[in-house]
């Protein structure tokens, strides 16, 4: 029997032997799967032990989903679907550490909009919403600035709510802010973003030397990036310099 889970076994048969009150709760021991969802609470579940109807607690967090479903131990999120529908109610309260809610969670940021929590038995990692998306507490997960409230227009775009701004170092990459929302942008091949008219230019510009054009066979000019830079700076990509700076 699997120590994480919290046995609560002892207090089930005994109600079940008192009140012959389980009858609305398949038992698990006459099903396939030999497991079962429990009739009240979205985050208890029934399994088959020995031949014994036995109640268990989701991890917390987490509902129960069914057999080999949801993230871990046959639970889920409870956002993911419908498990948690009237009458059922999650009943465990939850268990709170630093940055996360809930043990297992996705949660949002204290400071930033770009950034959130994900929860894996109580311990954080921060993620970064990259490409000028920002972290949407309803749908937890990177969303498209408009879907996200209170986090509407990114602090990048301030300036200019429709201009161009630079990304790190980047020769070829750029914000460009449409109405305060900021897209990511790539120069034309053979271009470089210029820094000091904020516009994709004819290099050489001071920062951006001539991209040299690579000349791939044509079967494999789908898979390559088309310009090639002199300069021995790594690519610079959907890195972590390409997200926003945070919003504090
Ligand atoms: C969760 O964390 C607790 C305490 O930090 C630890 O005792 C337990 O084994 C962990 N459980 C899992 C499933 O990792």
């Amino acid at each position: 029997m699997s120590s994480e889970r919290h046995l609560t076994s002892f207090v089930a048969i005994l109600a079940c032997a008192a009140l012959a009150s389980c009858a609305q709760v398949e038992d698990p021991c006459k099903t396939k799967s030999r497991v079962v969802a429990d009739d009240k609470y979205c985050d208890k579940y029934w399994e088959c032990d020995n031949g014994q109807s036995v109640q268990y607690d989701c991890p917390n967090g987490l509902v129960f989903a069914g057999k080999h479903r949801g993230v871990t131990e046959g639970c889920d999120y409870p956002w993911r679907s419908n498990y948690c529908e009237y009458p059922k109610v999650q009943i465990n309260p939850p268990i709170g550490t630093e940055h996360c809610d809930w043990l297992y969670g996705i949660f949002g940021h204290e400071t930033s909009c770009t950034r959130y929590w994900t929860c894996w038995n109580g311990t954080a990692t921060e993620q970064l919403c990259i490409g000028g998306l920002l972290y949407n507490e309803n749908a937890h997960s990177c969303d498209w600035p408009e879907n996200v409230d209170g986090c509407q227009k990114h602090p990048l775009c301030n300036e200019d709510p429709n201009g161009n701004v630079p990304l790190g170092k980047s020769c070829n990459r750029y914000w460009q802010c449409q109405g305060g929302y900021p897209r990511l942008q790539r120069c034309p091949a053979m271009l470089v973003f210029d820094r000091r008219s904020l516009r994709c230019v004819v290099p050489p510009t001071e920062e951006c030397d001539v991209p040299t054009t690579t000349a791939p066979p044509p079967e494999e000019e789908e898979n390559r990036p088309r310009v090639q830079h002199q300069s021995k700076r790594p690519s610079q990509g959907f890195s972590e310099q390409s997200r926003p700076p945070p919003r504090n």
